[in-house]
């Protein structure tokens, strides 16, 4: 029986100051929630939020890192960093990161590596746009970000980490996949996993969905058979958060 995984992604929000308080806030409404609870946060809050949570089962994760150890690197954080203020995840691959800033599957894949060599989970994210959808290639393209984010990760590894399936439309916009969509593509992503690897990898790797989730909708998600939990943005934010946990 896979353990559900509720990630928090907040993005580039709060200051240090705002993410003490955010958590004091939803530190109550979380603690009952049987699932892994992260807050994935700004690399300037990760020490702040670790001491926050200290005495709970609330895990911190990065919302990035760069593949190199050390060096002349300017504005980035490794992996030993996070690691060492205490973070045990990190996202990577995210929509938001694949538009702004370039990063492609090859890249995403390096990083999947680097944060396993050096012991953190990744989140690994995914998903198709609008325009893939309606061209009918959502499948094909997101088997494509799986195999290439996945290329030389032993099985083993995979079992551990999590995949998050976030269609880029449905991302911040309030337009949530269906249940039926979410599930037919994370189970997708484990039929793929089945195909590269075995079924006891395919049975074991986590899926989570992401886009819109909110207090209303997430219940219903994380029913569906292939949906693992999920990876949530807006509603991460603000109390929303605790009904999410605790669905
Ligand atoms: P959203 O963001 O919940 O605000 O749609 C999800 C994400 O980008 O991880």
């Amino acid at each position: 029986m896979r353990r559900k995984v509720i990630a928090g992604n907040w993005k580039m929000n709060c200051t240090p100051t705002e993410a003490k308080a955010l958590c004091e806030t939803l530190k109550p409404l979380v603690a009952g929630a049987d699932a892994d609870i992260v807050f994935c946060v700004p690399s300037i809050d990760i020490t702040t939020v670790v001491e926050a949570v200290k005495g709970t089962d609330i895990k911190v994760g990065a919302e990035n890192l760069y593949v190199k150890d050390s060096g002349a690197y300017t504005g980035e954080i490794s992996a030993d960093m996070i690691k060492d203020a205490g973070a045990t995840y990190v996202i990577m691959g995210h929509s938001e990161r694949r538009e702004y800033f370039k990063e492609t599957d090859a890249d995403i894949n390096l990083k999947v590596k680097k944060a396993i060599e050096k012991g953190l989970t990744p989140i690994m994210c995914c998903g198709e746009s609008l325009e893939q959808r309606e061209q009918g290639i959502t499948l094909d393209w997101i088997r494509m970000q799986i195999k290439i984010g996945l290329q030389d990760v032993a099985a083993d590894d995979v079992k551990k980490m999590v995949i998050a399936y976030e269609p880029i439309w449905a991302i911040g916009t309030g337009k949530t996949a269906t249940t039926e969509q979410a599930q037919e593509v994370c189970k997708a992503i484990r039929d793929c996993i089945r195909e590269v690897y075995d079924d006891a990898t395919a049975e074991e790797v986590r899926i989570q969905y992401g886009g819109s989730v909110n207090a209303g909708n997430a219940k219903e998600l994380f029913a569906q058979p292939d949906i693992d939990g999920g990876l949530v943005g807006g509603a991460s934010l603000k109390a929303d958060f605790g009904v999410i946990a605790n669905a």
